[in-house]
């Protein structure tokens, strides 16, 4: 006999999961990092405008994949597609267990940087210390390293294991708006430095003039990273959307919300960043920002008011967000082996959480603890297991993943097929069928195509 599948318990409790998938270390970590290297203004602009014409309509195609065969990604696209597809849901769960693998890495870093925010909020930020130092200094440190990921390794295996709407349903609706809350606070606080009228401009100015090709693309791929595209994570939460709620309706709050924590988190990194001067040492890294740059500022006299208090917030502001993202990456994988192999969610969730642990304790060793796996090089300048895996991930697995999605929902499946999912009398009235499909027709496969030839050619999304 089948189980009846499990679903969110309503439109909200799913529009803060998915959500809660879509904030995620890509907000807090990536985007601000490359608005900074391309300059901002202009780049926001592109960005917003790759959201809104390529990440929206594929949130939407994921969605009603997973709503319409109440599958998780293989068995989804098998069946609204064709057999031979379900190879792309394959593709799919393999790029979620890659993707985890690393991402939990980063993740443990806030839970080191909350500790030790702490620690130098009773005691006091010592004088002289060197933040870069106190960074390669933990992240060489291989026995930290592993036990900040298999912390953070096991929340979400404990989430996952508790299911739909008993784990994941319900951490994201405590955890969403406590970091809605910590973040409103963090921008509110940013609005009265003296920086924040050269961050506005800085963030939100174009100069058109300054912007490449390049950029552009960057900004596309980022666009599928931050939204959770174009590896199933989206498919398999549509699966457990009932059938009286919005796809519509859900997708755009879901790009919404991600959307303003990616510009809150930038505003209140770039105000801090100006009101300290520190424009030329923020370094050329995702790193250099969040965990270097940032801490320091906190605690430095005169720049954040009440950072000493503000710092440890923050970084548990960043390991909520994460955490709401690596359930969803864990949950791809955790379907998949219910839905394909009929194992029980308990045994497939440790199952799966194990397996993917191995290759976790790859990536935490690969920042100087372990030379072997610090030095490996399979793509050039890329040196390290959790850099290999990361620019493969970012460079070639989602944009392909997102490409063939794409083309499943907009050449392959029947216009009724789309159509009765997206206009069922759920949809706000404005929604016109005939745009969307336009969109993800010729817009979007034609955009993602643009990335991958660009990869192929040499160019680096990672
Ligand atoms: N969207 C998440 C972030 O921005 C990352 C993610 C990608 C999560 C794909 C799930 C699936 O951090």
């Amino acid at each position: 006999m089948e189980e009846q599948r499990a679903h969110w318990s309503s439109s909200v409790g799913f529009v803060f999961a998915a959500a809660g998938s879509a904030i995620g270390l890509g907000n807090l970590w990536k985007f601000p990092f490359i608005t900074w290297e391309n300059n901002g203004g202009a780049f926001v602009i592109v960005y917003l405008l790759c959201i809104a014409g390529v990440g929206l309509p594929i949130m939407m195609a994921e969605l009603l994949i997973g709503r319409k065969t109440q599958k998780s990604v293989v068995g989804a696209l098998r069946e609204a597609v064709g057999p031979a597809w379900g190879l792309v849901g394959a593709w799919g769960v393999l790029c979620g267990f890659i993707l985890l693998s690393y991402y939990t890495v980063i993740a443990g870093w806030s839970l080191y940087y909350f500790a030790r925010t702490v620690t130098w909020t009773v005691e006091g930020f010592p004088q002289g210390t060197s933040l870069g130092e106190i960074f390669g200094e933990q992240s060489a440190n291989g026995p930290l390293q592993l036990l900040l990921s298999l912390g953070f390794s096991a929340a979400t295996v404990g989430i996952v294991y508790l299911g739909v709407q008993k784990g994941i349903e319900r951490i994201a609706r405590v955890f969403l708006p406590v970091l809605f809350a910590i973040l409103l606070l963090l921008l509110l606080s940013s609005f009265g430095m003296s920086g924040s009228g050269e961050a506005l401009a800085f963030i939100f100015h174009p100069h058109f003039s300054e912007l490449d090709g390049s950029s552009v693309l960057e900004a596309l791929g980022h666009s599928f990273f931050t939204l959770s595209l174009g590896m199933g994570a989206m498919v398999t939460y549509g699966s457990y959307i009932a059938r009286d709620q919005s796809i519509v309706k859900a997708s755009l709050w879901i790009v919404l919300l991600d959307t303003l924590i990616a510009l809150f988190a930038t505003i209140i990194m770039f105000t801090v960043i100006f009101t300290a001067s520190m424009q030329d040492q923020v370094g050329g890294s995702t790193v250099g920002m969040l965990f270097i740059a940032l801490p320091q500022l906190f605690f430095q006299e005169g720049v954040v008011p009440f950072g000493s208090v503000l710092a440890p917030l923050f970084y548990v502001l960043v390991a909520l967000a994460a955490l709401t993202s690596t359930i969803s990456l864990l949950e791809v994988v955790v379907a998949y082996a219910i839905d394909q192999h009929g194992i029980a969610r308990h045994k497939a969730t440790i199952l799966c959480g194990g397996a993917i642990f191995v290759f976790t304790i790859l990536a935490a060793l690969s920042f100087g603890s372990t030379p072997i796996i610090s030095t490996m090089e399979i793509f050039e300048g890329k040196p390290g297991w959790f850099s290999t895996a990361d620019h493969f991930v970012s460079n070639w697995m989602l944009p392909t993943g997102g490409l063939a999605i794409t083309t499943a929902a907009g050449w392959f499946m029947t216009r009724e097929a789309t159509e009765s999912e997206l206009v069922d009398g759920t949809e706000p009235r404005w929604f016109r069928y005939g745009v969307w499909r336009l969109f993800i027709r010729f817009v979007a496969p034609a955009a993602v195509a643009a990335i991958i030839i660009r990869v192929i050619l040499g160019g680096d999304f990672s």
